[in-house]
């Protein structure tokens, strides 16, 4: 009998010990930031989409640079890009971009609308981003897509 109870006391100590190691562990996952930073769906605010390092800087510089004409609304208000004509593509518009390759974007942001025989009113960036913020700029827009971006899709 007295075995019965030292053994029913050590499985019962065990199972709260295993049981504390795994909420721990769990705490301490959930405490990592899961992503740097979010930007709700342009279709579906409700919807955050979750940015890893790289996005989140593309995400800064969009609202930098690129959002006066990229998006119907800004930090400021309405956009102009109505006003635009040809009226540029929403940055999430995946229709429109998603089918064109990480190298036409890095273009036209380097050098302009102009010098790839499109809209001059498109303005070149090479000498205001360096490389690595346009590859930033360039992952944000893939993962605003909508439709979402298959990098497959590309060519
Ligand atoms: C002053 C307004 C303006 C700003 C600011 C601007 N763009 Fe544009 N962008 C345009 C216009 C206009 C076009 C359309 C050019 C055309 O189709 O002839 C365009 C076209 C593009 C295209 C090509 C779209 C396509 O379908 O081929 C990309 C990509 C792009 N812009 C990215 C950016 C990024 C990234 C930024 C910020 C770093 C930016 N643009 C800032 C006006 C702007």
């Amino acid at each position: 009998m007295k075995q019965l109870f030292a053994m029913l006391a050590l499985f019962f100590s065990l199972a709260l010990l295993f049981s504390a190691i795994r909420e721990n562990a769990a705490a301490q996952t959930d405490s990592r930031p899961k992503s740097y930073a979010t930007e709700p769906d342009w279709n579906d605010p409700q919807r955050l989409i979750p940015l890893n390092f790289q996005q989140a800087r593309g995400q800064r510089l969009f609202y930098q640079y690129c959002v006066w004409c990229h998006a119907d609304a800004t930090p400021a208000g309405p956009s102009n890009r109505a006003n635009l004509s040809p009226v540029p593509p929403l940055l999430n518009d995946g229709a429109a971009l998603n089918g064109k390759s990480d190298e036409f974007l890095r273009d036209i942001i380097t050098r302009g609308g102009g010098a790839l025989g499109k809209s001059a009113m498109m303005p070149p960036y090479g000498g205001t981003l360096t490389r690595e913020e346009i590859r930033a700029v360039i992952a944000f827009v893939h993962a605003i897509a909508q439709p979402a971006f298959q990098p497959a899709a590309a060519r």
